[in-house]
């Protein structure tokens, strides 16, 4: 597919996950294969205020492109400030504006799906920031901020207008949170009314899931996000099966080689106590299942050295094997 003039191997995107879709773990699925990343949100006010934590937060490589960076605010300056200061830095193939987040405070200035029910707000924000950059510009947005779940339909039709190139759709409402179904019908109506590519998501946990998504709503490409926190093969596994029809379920060796270079990664880039304390919760995503995983989840709650953490992977599969 295409957005704007950017071509895009495969229909996969990897959802912005705050907290999880950090530079080693997008580098970790892009390693396992899929069509987009994309980084937590970043705050347009923290990159005007040069915040450090925000600005860590854009960190990059080459390796992970095509990269899409996430923006939040409520501000149009400040917006379109953030947004020309990520084109500059050189890392972004694509940014994308927070128009879903239902976060306490996220919403209390504003921002995220709040944006949803201030239509004039939100064109001029997209004005501003289209105006800013010339990179692809999205927006991804739920299915509106009341029940009625009928914002979407105005909203989509102001970013189209205002020069946005492609929309990507979480049909739940604000209220909704993660409860409930992801309305998938939404999807395909917004697909029918508009003219730029259609992404859609919500609740895909499996390679059929999407192959169901893209046939029953016409979208063009799925984004993926918490089922790729447990299997980081999914988005490759998607597109190999809407290809060839078939996919392969990683074997226990690929799953333990995964946790091997997550550790890695996340030891090299966030340094070793902090990322053993953010493993202990990360790595037991990807042994659900697996006989003898609560025990290897509970061995995992005191890991505070690589050599650890590398040990504890080797004696369960071990184990297992
Ligand atoms: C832990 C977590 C963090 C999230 N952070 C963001 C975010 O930073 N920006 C955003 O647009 N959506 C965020 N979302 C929503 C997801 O991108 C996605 O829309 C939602 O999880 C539905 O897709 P799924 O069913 O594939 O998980 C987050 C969701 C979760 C579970």
């Amino acid at each position: 597919m295409k957005i704007k003039d950017l071509s895009i191997n495969g229909k996969t995107f990897l959802a912005p996950l705050a907290g999880v879709t950090n530079l080693p773990f997008r580098l970790l699925v892009k390693e396992c294969g899929c069509g987009v990343v994309c980084s937590e949100m970043v705050s347009a006010k923290g990159i005007f205020y040069n915040s450090k934590k925000t600005l860590d937060l854009l960190s990059s490589k080459k390796e992970e492109q095509p990269l899409s960076v996430q923006l939040f605010g409520s501000d149009p300056d400040t917006m379109a400030k953030g947004a020309k200061v990520i084109q500059d830095l050189n890392i972004a193939d694509i940014i994308d504006i927070n128009f879903g987040c239902s976060v306490k405070k996220v919403v209390k200035q504003g921002a995220g799906v709040a944006l949803m029910k201030d239509p004039e707000l939100s064109k001029t924000i997209l004005t501003a920031i289209r105006k800013e950059i010339d990179l692809p510009l999205t927006i991804k947005i739920r299915s509106g901020w009341d029940h009625s779940g009928q914002q979407a339909f105005e909203i989509t039709k102001i970013a189209q207008d205002a020069g946005v190139d492609a929309i990507i759709i979480h049909p739940r409402t604000a209220s909704q949170g993660f409860k409930g179904k992801a309305n998938w019908k939404l999807i395909k109506k917004l697909k029918q009314q508009l003219s730029i590519p259609v992404i859609g998501n919500g609740d895909i946990n499996r390679v059929e899931d999407a192959q169901k998504m893209i046939a029953q709503t016409g979208c063009d490409a799925v984004m993926v996000g918490r089922a790729a926190m447990k299997n980081p093969f999914l988005l490759s596994q998607i597109d190999d099966f809407l290809v060839t029809g078939s996919y392969k379920p990683p074997s226990n060796y690929d799953i333990f080689r995964t946790m091997e270079r997550l550790t890695e990664m996340y030891v090299a880039y966030f340094g070793e106590k902090p990322a053993c304390k953010m493993l202990r919760g990360r790595l037991s995503w990807f042994i659900k299942g697996i006989p003898g995983c609560s025990t290897f989840r509970k061995n995992l709650s005191c890991i505070n050295s690589k050599h650890h953490v590398l040990t504890l992977i080797k004696e369960f599969e071990t184990g297992i094997v």
